[in-house]
């Protein structure tokens, strides 16, 4: 740009002015002083004020972040407010600000909404792992603006989830992981409408999955695994029309799987493992066709045969039925319509019979077959080439009926499992 010696005193002029005029809005001195209140309480031995004497949204720690909102009170223009606050470690790259060894919620975040009003985010990562550290046992007061709520490895967090989590209009995501978090599971988290994510899992809640949580009509991952929940799987789980996966695994959850999850057309993880499930593999499974894995493992009452549900159900990658007390055949309908199944894992059953030719088609996809300590009989129908290629990934061992061919330098070495 060419300018005449008077147009650039003018543009000169125009800037220092505009820049004067523009004195940027400041976060609001509350909110500065309620900030430095949770980073004094995650690490007190940090002189939080010394290091970030300024404007927390103009010049503060990594993991606290703003945004600009216009109030229409105020001539000023926008005014920043925080809308995120993020704590502890989470890799060598990130900076959050680190956690010290006596690191606590401050009062300011969960017991008092108008510290953060603007706040969409709350996540601490690794930040409670060595003293005990308590949630607050009055009822929680966030932000209403709150969309995340996140503790992730936390093991020394210890306390309750309240009901009144439930009073988040706009919680999208809680996530509870790693943590010492006990208790029951609020039913009012059915009250969220948004809520998309619902993760409590490797900690310490109790009781019933609760059947309030098929009102949560936006959910998509609904993750209570290595708890300690019991009582039944709730049918009204099947209402989650958007659920992609659905993991309660590793738990104390009995009776039977409701045929009402079948009208999880959307799901495509599943896992029940590890839990005290009965009544067999339901047929409803047969209705999830964006089904892509399921695992039921290590639910020794379950019981019942293999049913024959797999048409439709072409899109599974990974099956997992060890340790279920299933009887009867494998069907060959496995092998016919499974043409991208991964893994399969059938062990510690009591399968009978022989294994249906139809099985070889899975030679295309398979990358571990299990079918170990069964009874299971006659020869196997996989080629000496891909019984070679699996190694150990195919385990058939247990299986003193079944009698494996291998082609061997030209040779055929017929190996007896005799029961190893
Ligand atoms: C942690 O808390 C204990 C007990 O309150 C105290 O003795 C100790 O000095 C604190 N440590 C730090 C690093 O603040
Ligand atoms: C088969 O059962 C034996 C004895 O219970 C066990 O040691 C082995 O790990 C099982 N094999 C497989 C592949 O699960």
């Amino acid at each position: 740009m060419e300018l005449s010696p008077s147009s650039t005193v003018l543009f000169l002029l125009l800037v220092l002015f505009g820049a004067a005029a523009q004195e940027s809005p400041r976060l609001p001195a509350a909110e500065q002083e309620a900030a430095y209140a949770a980073l004094e309480s995650i690490n007190s031995g940090v002189d939080w004020r010394f290091l970030y004497p300024d404007d927390l949204c103009l010049s503060g720690p990594h993991g606290l972040l703003c945004d600009l909102f216009s109030d229409p009170s105020d001539s000023s223009g926008a005014v920043p407010h925080i809308v995120e606050l993020n704590f502890g470690f989470v890799s060598d790259f990130s900076s959050n600000p680190p956690c010290g060894p006596n690191a606590s919620i401050s009062p300011v975040l969960l017991s008092a909404a108008s510290s953060f009003p603007f706040l969409r985010k709350l996540f601490y990562y690794n930040c409670f792992a060595a003293s005990r550290s308590p949630l607050p046992t009055r009822p929680w007061s966030l932000p209403a603006s709150l969309e995340e709520l996140v503790l992730i490895q936390n093991p020394s967090l210890v306390g309750r989830i309240p009901p009144s989590v439930g009073d988040l209009p706009r919680l999208r995501r809680l996530v509870v992981s790693g943590t010492g978090v006990s208790g029951t599971i609020p039913d009012e988290i059915g009250d969220l409408p948004d809520l998309e994510q619902l993760v409590l899992s490797r900690s310490r809640f109790r009781g019933p999955v609760p059947s309030g949580l098929g009102r949560c009509s936006a959910l998509k991952i609904l993750d209570l695994s290595a708890n300690r929940l019991s009582g039944r799987v709730p049918a009204e789980l099947g209402r989650l029309a958007r659920l992609v996966k659905l993991d309660l695994s590793s738990n104390r959850i009995s009776g039977p799987i409701p045929a009402r999850l079948g009208r999880l057309s959307r799901l495509e993880f599943l896992d029940l493992s590890n839990n005290r499930l009965t009544g067999g593999v339901p047929t409803a499974l047969g209705e999830m066709r964006g089904l892509k894995e399921v695992y039921l493992s290590g639910n020794p009452g379950l019981g019942g045969r293999i049913p024959e549900i797999w048409e439709g159900l072409g899109g599974i990658l990974g099956i997992g039925m060890s340790g279920l007390g299933l009887t009867g055949n494998i069907p060959g309908s496995m092998g016919v319509f499974l043409g991208n199944l991964c893994y399969l894992a059938l062990d510690n059953n009591l399968l009978e019979g022989e294994l249906p030719d139809q099985l070889k088609r899975l030679e295309a996809s398979a990358k571990e077959i299990n079918l170990a300590n069964n009874s299971l009989a006659g020869r196997i129908p996989f080629s000496a080439g891909f019984v070679d290629r699996m190694r150990g990934k195919l385990k058939l061992t247990g299986n003193p009926k079944l009698c494996v061919e291998e082609e061997e330098s030209g040779a055929f070495v017929v190996l007896l499992h005799f029961g190893l």
